[in-house]
């Protein structure tokens, strides 16, 4: 193993790695704006430059010593890139000293000579890689006092990504991640010297799957998201760790919230699972949901209309209704709800007796591919399957329910009308009392006895299993009626810290709904279960005491893991060095 020498410290590492895969690894930070782990070197950026050398030796091998005793080193006459430069055995590094420092500055000037003052009104501004290193490695002022070099700005380079050429730093970081992850090599820098810009080759557009990644890959505002532009200063928001409910891959995310509302979601690096990516399609439409077409507390219908009533009395009049069905119940769960909720579900049906408790099976071949996308559409069909519970396309629901006509149908976040799935018109037309635990509007409503408001992935704590068996955390983000940020323990912003009632961003709203498994352990107190959960780790520590595939897992060691496997919860996988591109952006753990 070669051990190196980085500001005076010995440090052991493996052979091919570079001098600053090994820093990072060890704790020291070199700063850089091209290199990043999972593409390829491209060395064009010089912010990593570092002075190397070698310890000098005697002719009997001995070490050169100077008159005060300490190692002589032989310097390299000119300083090295530190991403593509490998470790050698003996290799002295020095990342903090004189000429370390001033190269850094050279580059940081330079890098600023035509970068726009665009910060006022750019997106990146507050979570900017320039930025942070304009503070960090810079002189902190320009001898340029000539014109600027102008470039094209606003240049769309498919409908969800805005180029602007003025910002771009030329690192090429979105070129090679078009190019190795995204698989659309459609990018190419152009032209020469400090009029070099970035063009799509022509006739392309860059519209992977995949492609919003580089909106964070890039270090400055140079790529940004055309759904989000100008919506938010980033300090105005609060950020939470969360997971994707798009698919089963369970991709871990940032939620970004201003004023209650989501405003963006954003890959967070989770090497178990998503690596530092997520899809366009999970990005642009798991936020849009919880944002609005929201239900709002409880309703039961009299004289053929859905009228408001409390929550508790609902769940109350819920209980009733499948008490009094004498086990003539069908329980439909959506394969997006959470661990806790399929737990807690399924010891009601096994309480009451039901003849069918089954989670609805959602796939998708269109949407699947070999790298994050999975056809199963469901957020956690691997956890709900865990527990043993089956799942169910709704066609052959539908011809269960025709043969067996249950006296209640009790919809919990599933929603036939919202998979536009066939004939469920006709079924929910008869004589069955319909039970409608759901988080959004639907014609699910018009053939509904009672109506409980479920609250969405974005208001829960929770968990779900993914499709490789990574059992994740979830983390509220969004407040409901029944939770407050300062008492939560939800993420807040400035704003929300310091904004009085009668202001603007104080007033986004707040809807009345409860976790699936609160509701339902309402209904279950109706029935004559007692469950005496006070909270998600409460059920969470039932479920793992119950059962075999989660024993010895919590809400502390999965958040500490990023995720821990099925079957591993007493030896967890270690989750290693995990890479922040930039260390300004908001930081959600
Ligand atoms: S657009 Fe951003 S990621 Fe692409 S080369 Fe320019 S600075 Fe780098
Ligand atoms: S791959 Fe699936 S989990 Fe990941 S971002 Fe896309 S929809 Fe969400
Ligand atoms: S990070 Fe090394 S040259 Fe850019």
């Amino acid at each position: 193993m070669p051990t190196i020498t980085i500001d005076g410290r010995k440090i052991e590492t493996q052979p091919g790695k570079t001098i600053i895969e090994a820093a990072l690894n060890n704790g020291i930070f070199i700063p850089h704006f091209c290199w990043h782990p999972a593409l390829s070197v491209a060395g064009n950026c010089r912010m990593c430059l570092v002075r190397v050398g070698s310890h000098k030796k005697n002719a009997d091998g001995t070490l050169e010593r100077d008159s005060e005793g300490n190692p002589v080193v032989q310097w390299m006459p000119k300083l090295q890139i530190a991403c593509a430069t490998e470790v050698t055995d003996g290799m002295v590094v020095d990342t903090v000293g004189e000429k370390t420092i001033a190269a850094q500055h050279a580059v940081m000037e330079f890098l600023l000579i035509n970068h726009p003052l665009d910060c006022p009104i750019c997106d990146e501004a507050g979570q900017c890689k320039l930025q942070e290193y304009a503070f960090k490695h810079s002189r902190g002022e320009s001898r340029f006092a000539e014109e600027k070099v102008h470039k094209p700005k606003r240049v769309a380079w498919s409908d969800r990504i805005i180029f602007d050429g003025e910002r771009c730093i030329l690192c090429s970081r979105c070129i090679r991640f078009a190019n190795e992850i995204a698989n659309q090599p459609v990018l190419t820098f152009v032209e020469r010297n400090d009029h070099v810009t970035i063009e799509l080759f022509e006739g392309t557009t860059f519209d992977s799957p995949y492609s919003m990644n580089v909106i964070e890959l890039c270090p400055v505002g140079a790529l940004t998201s055309a759904d989000f532009r100008f919506k938010s200063r980033v300090w105005e928001m609060s950020f939470t760790p969360s997971i994707c409910p798009g698919c089963a891959r369970g991709c871990n995310i940032n939620i970004g919230v201003r004023d209650n509302q989501i405003l963006r979601l954003e890959p967070r690096p989770n090497p178990h699972v998503n690596q530092f990516w997520m899809c366009d399609a999970g990005r642009l439409e798991q936020y849009r949901w919880v944002n609005g077409g929201r239900v709002s507390g409880a309703a039961v219908r009299r004289e053929d209309q859905l009228q408001a009533i409390g929550i508790d009395d609902a769940c109350q009049m819920a209980g009733e209704r499948v008490a009094n069905a004498g086990g003539s119940v069908m329980m439909v769960l959506s394969g997006s709800i959470t661990n806790e909720d399929a737990f807690v579900a399924q010891q009601l049906a096994a309480f009451l007796g039901i003849e069918f408790i089954g989670y609805i099976e959602r796939h998708d071949p269109s949407f699947g591919d070999d790298f994050l996308r999975s056809s199963d559409r469901n957020a956690n069909s691997n956890g709900i399957r865990t527990l043993g519970i089956e799942g169910i396309t709704w066609q052959e629901l539908s011809h269960r329910v025709r043969k067996r006509s249950p006296a209640v149908m009790y919809f919990v976040g599933a929603d036939p009308f919202a998979d536009a799935a066939d004939g469920w018109e006709e079924i929910l037309s008869s004589s069955v009392t319909v039970i409608a635990q759901v988080s959004n509007h639907s014609r699910l409503e018009e053939f509904a006895d009672i109506v409980l408001p479920a609250a969405t992935y974005a208001e829960v704590e929770g968990t779900f299993t993914n499709c490789d068996g990574w059992v994740q955390y979830l983390k509220p983000a969004v407040e409901t009626a029944e939770t407050l940020r300062r008492v939560n323990g939800l993420a807040q912003s400035r704003l929300d810290e310091f904004g009085a009632p009668n202001d603007r961003w104080t007033k986004g709203e707040r809807r009345l709904c409860r976790p699936h498994w609160q509701l339902l352990s309402g209904v279950a107190a109706r029935v004559g279960l007692r469950l005496t959960y006070h909270n998600a780790t409460d059920v969470f520590a039932a479920l793992s005491d119950k059962v075999e595939a989660f024993r010895g897992m919590n809400y502390e060691a999965l958040c500490q893991y990023r995720g821990i496997r099925l079957g591993m919860g007493s030896n967890p996988e270690p989750v290693g060095v995990v890479y922040q591109s930039h260390f300004m952006k908001p930081q959600s753990e």
